[in-house]
């Protein structure tokens, strides 16, 4: 399960989710301001990790009511802010109400899950009609066919141990489809697949030391799980740390869709 494998524990935690967070708040945030959403809108990020949407939410819409979620809140980043409140909630098992939320905000969390579609449906319910879903699902598949061998080999092995936790990283090509299948209505999707280069105070430099942590991390699981051999690991480490590389990273799904506002 992901929570035993990337635990908020791990000492290099928190500096991978800000990582993360800095490489994909302004698409994220490109997408939520295209909504047109209420001052007052009640908003909820389900595995908000470090809170960085929930927290720009709050911060930017001091009239809306925004909720930070997480199956473990303690990396949630300190704030005073009044109009966020922090709530544990376990996507694969807890009730999200219904017809609550005007915004709903998940990102990479839903590939992780066994229960990933039925969790869409959960939240196609707890959106009030007319609000709006805004997800970003991994979406590695063309990562998996090149640009080198090398670099398929890398990102297929991954993706290989990634199943093998039951992990779907190919999920956001199919979302946009299930989106579509379970009744939302307004669906945008673009495939983003961010160059890797960690040099200057970039959202691709961010991007590229997110999965060096992440490589890092998992390192032990990658090797000793033989899906990777170390020389490769190694390799690819000093692919993505070196300022004079350029290579495609793993894709992302960014999605936005309504809870049609008529009855259901
Ligand atoms: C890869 S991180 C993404 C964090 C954040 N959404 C972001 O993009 O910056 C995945 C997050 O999902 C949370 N998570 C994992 N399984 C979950 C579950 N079953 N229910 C709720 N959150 C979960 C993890 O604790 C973690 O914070």
């Amino acid at each position: 399960m992901y929570e035993d494998l990337l635990p908020h524990d791990l000492p290099t935690e928190a500096e991978r989710l800000d990582r993360m967070a800095r490489a994909h708040d302004p698409d994220t945030f490109a997408v939520i301001d295209r909504l047109n959403l209420p001052a007052d809108a009640t908003c909820l990020d389900i595995g908000a990790g470090r809170g960085s949407v929930a927290i720009r939410l709050a911060e930017t819409r001091p009239q809306a009511r925004v909720t930070a979620s997480d199956l473990d809140l303690s990396a949630v980043r300190e704030n005073d802010l009044g109009n966020l409140t922090l709530a544990r909630i376990d996507l694969r098992e807890d009730d999200l109400g219904e017809a609550i939320y005007d915004l709903i905000h998940c990102r990479a969390v839903l590939c992780f899950l066994p229960t990933r579609t039925d969790a869409l449906g959960h939240i196609l319910r707890a959106l009030k009609p007319g609000g709006a879903l805004v997800v970003s699902e991994m979406d590695f598949g063309r990562i998996a066919a090149g640009p080198s061998r090398f670099w398929a080999m890398v990102w297929t092995a991954y993706l290989d141990f990634a199943a093998a936790q039951g992990w779907d990283l190919q999920f956001g090509s199919a979302l946009p489809r299930q989106l579509s299948q379970l009744g939302f209505t307004e669906i945008d999707a673009r495939h983003i697949q961010p160059m890797l280069n960690p040099a200057g105070n970039t959202a691709g430099a961010a991007e590229a030391e997110t999965w060096s942590l992440t490589l890092a991390t998992l390192a032990p699981k990658l090797i000793g799980g033989g899906f990777m051999p170390e020389a490769m690991l190694t390799d690819a480490l000093d692919i993505i740390r070196n300022p004079g590389a350029w290579v495609p990273g793993p894709g992302f799904m960014v999605a936005s869709a309504r809870r049609p506002s008529g009855p259901a």
